[in-house]
Protein backbone atom coordinates (compact mmCIF):
# COMPACT_ATOMS: atom_id res chain seq x y z
CA UNK A 1 0.00 0.00 0.00
CA UNK A 2 1.18 3.40 -0.77
CA UNK A 3 1.13 5.86 1.89
CA UNK A 4 -0.80 9.25 0.55
CA UNK A 5 -1.26 11.30 3.64
CA UNK A 6 0.20 10.75 7.08
CA UNK A 7 -2.21 13.04 8.98
CA UNK A 8 -3.00 14.30 12.28
CA UNK A 9 -5.12 11.38 13.34
CA UNK A 10 -5.31 9.00 10.37
CA UNK A 11 -2.78 7.77 7.78
CA UNK A 12 -3.95 7.24 4.42
CA UNK A 13 -3.10 4.53 1.66
CA UNK A 14 -3.63 4.16 -1.34
CA UNK A 15 -4.86 0.58 -2.21
CA UNK A 16 -7.18 -1.30 -3.99
CA UNK A 17 -10.60 -3.18 -3.43
CA UNK A 18 -11.30 -6.25 -5.56
CA UNK A 19 -9.40 -4.51 -8.11
CA UNK A 20 -10.46 -1.11 -8.01
CA UNK A 21 -8.65 2.00 -6.74
CA UNK A 22 -9.47 2.26 -3.45
CA UNK A 23 -7.98 4.76 -0.08
CA UNK A 24 -7.07 3.02 3.04
CA UNK A 25 -7.82 5.33 6.10
CA UNK A 26 -6.42 3.92 8.99
CA UNK A 27 -6.45 5.90 12.85
CA UNK A 28 -3.26 5.60 14.38
CA UNK A 29 -2.76 5.84 17.94
CA UNK A 30 -2.11 9.02 20.13
CA UNK A 31 1.06 8.00 22.56
CA UNK A 32 -0.10 10.80 24.77
CA UNK A 33 -3.85 9.27 25.40
CA UNK A 34 -5.06 6.68 27.86
CA UNK A 35 -5.11 3.82 25.62
CA UNK A 36 -8.22 2.85 26.29
CA UNK A 37 -9.78 5.86 25.81
CA UNK A 38 -7.51 6.05 22.68
CA UNK A 39 -8.96 2.64 21.30
CA UNK A 40 -12.89 3.72 22.03
CA UNK A 41 -12.31 7.09 20.32
CA UNK A 42 -10.65 5.54 17.21
CA UNK A 43 -13.24 3.34 17.05
CA UNK A 44 -16.12 5.65 17.34
CA UNK A 45 -14.73 8.35 15.04
CA UNK A 46 -13.98 5.56 12.13
CA UNK A 47 -17.84 3.71 12.74
CA UNK A 48 -19.32 7.61 12.83
CA UNK A 49 -16.94 8.19 9.80
CA UNK A 50 -18.68 5.24 8.00
CA UNK A 51 -22.03 5.78 8.77
CA UNK A 52 -21.93 9.72 8.08
CA UNK A 53 -20.31 9.10 4.20
CA UNK A 54 -23.28 6.67 3.71
CA UNK A 55 -25.99 8.66 5.30
CA UNK A 56 -24.98 11.96 3.47
CA UNK A 57 -25.92 10.54 0.19
CA UNK A 58 -29.64 10.87 1.11
CA UNK A 59 -29.03 14.38 0.78
CA UNK A 60 -27.34 14.32 -2.91
CA UNK A 61 -24.21 15.38 -0.95
CA UNK A 62 -21.57 13.08 -3.05
CA UNK A 63 -19.03 11.23 -0.97
CA UNK A 64 -16.91 8.11 -1.77
CA UNK A 65 -18.51 4.85 -1.21
CA UNK A 66 -17.37 2.76 1.84
CA UNK A 67 -16.31 -0.48 0.76
CA UNK A 68 -14.94 -1.70 4.49
CA UNK A 69 -14.85 -1.17 7.53
CA UNK A 70 -12.66 -2.27 10.15
CA UNK A 71 -13.45 -1.05 13.33
CA UNK A 72 -11.34 -3.25 15.47
CA UNK A 73 -8.32 -2.27 13.08
CA UNK A 74 -9.88 1.35 13.09
CA UNK A 75 -9.55 1.23 9.36
CA UNK A 76 -11.96 2.17 6.68
CA UNK A 77 -11.56 1.61 3.15
CA UNK A 78 -13.42 3.89 1.00
CA UNK A 79 -13.31 4.59 -2.79
CA UNK A 80 -10.85 6.40 -4.16
CA UNK A 81 -12.10 9.95 -5.74
CA UNK A 82 -10.34 10.64 -8.68
CA UNK A 83 -9.53 14.87 -7.95
CA UNK A 84 -8.24 17.72 -6.64
CA UNK A 85 -8.82 18.88 -2.90
CA UNK A 86 -10.27 22.45 -3.42
CA UNK A 87 -7.63 23.85 -0.87
CA UNK A 88 -5.14 22.66 -3.99
CA UNK A 89 -6.55 24.81 -6.42
CA UNK A 90 -5.38 27.60 -7.47
CA UNK A 91 -6.66 31.11 -5.33
CA UNK A 92 -8.47 32.03 -8.44
CA UNK A 93 -10.74 29.26 -8.96
CA UNK A 94 -11.73 28.78 -5.14
CA UNK A 95 -14.74 31.44 -5.53
CA UNK A 96 -16.60 29.31 -8.55
CA UNK A 97 -17.39 26.53 -6.08
CA UNK A 98 -17.55 28.01 -2.82
CA UNK A 99 -21.45 28.32 -3.85
CA UNK A 100 -21.65 24.59 -4.09
CA UNK A 101 -19.69 24.38 -0.51
CA UNK A 102 -22.18 26.50 0.97
CA UNK A 103 -24.94 24.57 -0.62
CA UNK A 104 -23.75 20.98 0.84
CA UNK A 105 -23.18 23.11 4.41
CA UNK A 106 -26.91 24.16 3.81
CA UNK A 107 -27.66 20.18 3.31
CA UNK A 108 -26.19 18.74 6.68
CA UNK A 109 -27.36 22.05 8.53
CA UNK A 110 -31.15 21.55 7.56
CA UNK A 111 -30.82 17.95 8.74
CA UNK A 112 -29.34 18.08 11.50
CA UNK A 113 -26.03 17.17 11.01
CA UNK A 114 -22.40 19.23 11.81
CA UNK A 115 -19.44 17.70 9.46
CA UNK A 116 -17.01 18.83 12.33
CA UNK A 117 -13.75 19.77 10.41
CA UNK A 118 -15.87 21.79 7.34
CA UNK A 119 -12.47 23.12 5.56
CA UNK A 120 -11.25 23.22 2.18
CA UNK A 121 -9.31 20.55 2.27
CA UNK A 122 -12.33 17.77 2.64
CA UNK A 123 -13.28 18.71 -0.48
CA UNK A 124 -12.70 16.79 -3.32
CA UNK A 125 -13.15 18.53 -6.38
CA UNK A 126 -14.17 15.53 -8.98
CA UNK A 127 -16.83 14.61 -11.20
CA UNK A 128 -18.91 16.69 -9.11
CA UNK A 129 -17.78 18.01 -5.55
CA UNK A 130 -16.85 15.46 -3.10
CA UNK A 131 -17.42 15.50 0.81
CA UNK A 132 -15.01 13.67 3.12
CA UNK A 133 -13.43 13.25 6.37
CA UNK A 134 -16.95 13.04 8.91
CA UNK A 135 -15.27 11.39 11.82
CA UNK A 136 -15.92 14.40 13.93
CA UNK A 137 -19.45 14.92 12.43
CA UNK A 138 -22.53 14.51 14.89
CA UNK A 139 -26.28 14.84 15.32
CA UNK A 140 -27.21 18.78 16.44
CA UNK A 141 -29.89 20.86 15.74
CA UNK A 142 -27.86 23.55 17.57
CA UNK A 143 -27.40 26.70 15.89
CA UNK A 144 -23.86 27.43 17.67
CA UNK A 145 -22.42 23.99 16.39
CA UNK A 146 -23.48 24.54 12.99
CA UNK A 147 -21.99 28.70 13.27
CA UNK A 148 -18.96 26.52 14.28
CA UNK A 149 -18.81 25.12 10.74
CA UNK A 150 -19.32 27.85 8.98
CA UNK A 151 -16.41 29.97 11.36
CA UNK A 152 -13.94 27.28 10.63
CA UNK A 153 -14.41 27.51 7.22
CA UNK A 154 -14.63 30.93 6.78
CA UNK A 155 -11.01 31.23 8.47
CA UNK A 156 -9.55 28.54 6.32
CA UNK A 157 -10.73 30.89 2.95
CA UNK A 158 -8.73 34.15 5.25
CA UNK A 159 -5.84 32.19 5.56
CA UNK A 160 -4.70 29.98 2.93
CA UNK A 161 -7.25 31.54 0.04
CA UNK A 162 -7.00 35.42 1.71
CA UNK A 163 -6.43 36.92 -1.35
CA UNK A 164 -10.44 35.56 -2.56
CA UNK A 165 -11.80 35.53 1.07
CA UNK A 166 -14.26 38.47 0.18
CA UNK A 167 -16.10 37.03 -2.84
CA UNK A 168 -15.59 33.19 -1.53
CA UNK A 169 -17.57 33.90 1.52
CA UNK A 170 -20.28 35.46 -0.21
CA UNK A 171 -20.44 32.84 -2.78
CA UNK A 172 -20.33 30.66 0.18
CA UNK A 173 -23.15 32.17 2.44
CA UNK A 174 -25.30 32.49 -0.80
CA UNK A 175 -25.34 28.94 -1.35
CA UNK A 176 -25.59 28.22 2.04
CA UNK A 177 -29.04 29.89 2.29
CA UNK A 178 -30.23 28.51 -0.55
CA UNK A 179 -30.55 25.01 1.30
CA UNK A 180 -30.31 26.37 4.82
CA UNK A 181 -33.83 27.79 6.59
CA UNK A 182 -32.00 29.29 9.56
CA UNK A 183 -28.93 30.63 7.60
CA UNK A 184 -29.23 34.35 9.09
CA UNK A 185 -29.33 33.31 12.34
CA UNK A 186 -26.56 30.82 11.96
CA UNK A 187 -24.75 33.78 10.30
CA UNK A 188 -25.40 36.46 12.98
CA UNK A 189 -24.03 33.90 15.23
CA UNK A 190 -20.87 33.44 13.33
CA UNK A 191 -20.76 37.37 13.29
CA UNK A 192 -20.77 36.96 16.74
CA UNK A 193 -17.81 34.76 17.04
CA UNK A 194 -15.81 36.85 14.90
CA UNK A 195 -16.75 40.39 17.24
CA UNK A 196 -15.55 38.36 20.61
CA UNK A 197 -12.55 37.71 19.08
CA UNK A 198 -11.84 41.46 18.03
CA UNK A 199 -12.49 42.21 21.12
CA UNK A 200 -10.35 39.70 22.99
CA UNK A 201 -7.81 40.77 20.70
CA UNK A 202 -8.24 44.49 21.79
CA UNK A 203 -7.69 43.58 25.90
N1 LIG B 1 -11.73 8.86 -0.66
C1 LIG B 1 -10.68 9.61 -0.99
N2 LIG B 1 -10.31 9.75 -2.28
C2 LIG B 1 -9.24 10.51 -2.61
N3 LIG B 1 -8.47 11.18 -1.73
C3 LIG B 1 -8.78 11.07 -0.42
C4 LIG B 1 -9.90 10.28 0.02
N4 LIG B 1 -9.96 10.35 1.37
C5 LIG B 1 -8.94 11.14 1.75
N5 LIG B 1 -8.22 11.59 0.68
C6 LIG B 1 -7.02 12.46 0.71
O1 LIG B 1 -6.37 12.36 1.95
C7 LIG B 1 -6.45 13.60 2.67
C8 LIG B 1 -6.70 13.32 4.15
O2 LIG B 1 -7.88 12.56 4.34
P1 LIG B 1 -8.94 12.95 5.44
O3 LIG B 1 -10.03 11.95 5.43
O4 LIG B 1 -9.34 14.39 5.23
O5 LIG B 1 -8.12 12.75 6.80
P2 LIG B 1 -7.53 13.78 7.87
O6 LIG B 1 -8.33 13.50 9.11
O7 LIG B 1 -6.10 13.44 7.99
O8 LIG B 1 -7.75 15.19 7.36
C9 LIG B 1 -7.59 14.37 2.01
O9 LIG B 1 -7.46 15.76 2.15
C10 LIG B 1 -7.46 13.91 0.56
O10 LIG B 1 -6.42 14.63 -0.06
MG1 LIG C 1 -9.22 16.12 6.25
Amino acid sequence: MELVKRGAEADIYLTEWFGRPAISKVRHPKPYRNPDLDARLRRRRTLREASMLHMVKSLHIPSPLVYFVDAARHTIIMEYVRGTPVHSLPDGDIPGHCREMGRVAGLLHSAGIMHGDLTTSNFILGEGLFLIDMGLSRRTTKPEDWAVDMRLIKEILGSAHARVLEESWEALTDGYAQTMPRHAEVLRLVARIEGRGRYARVV
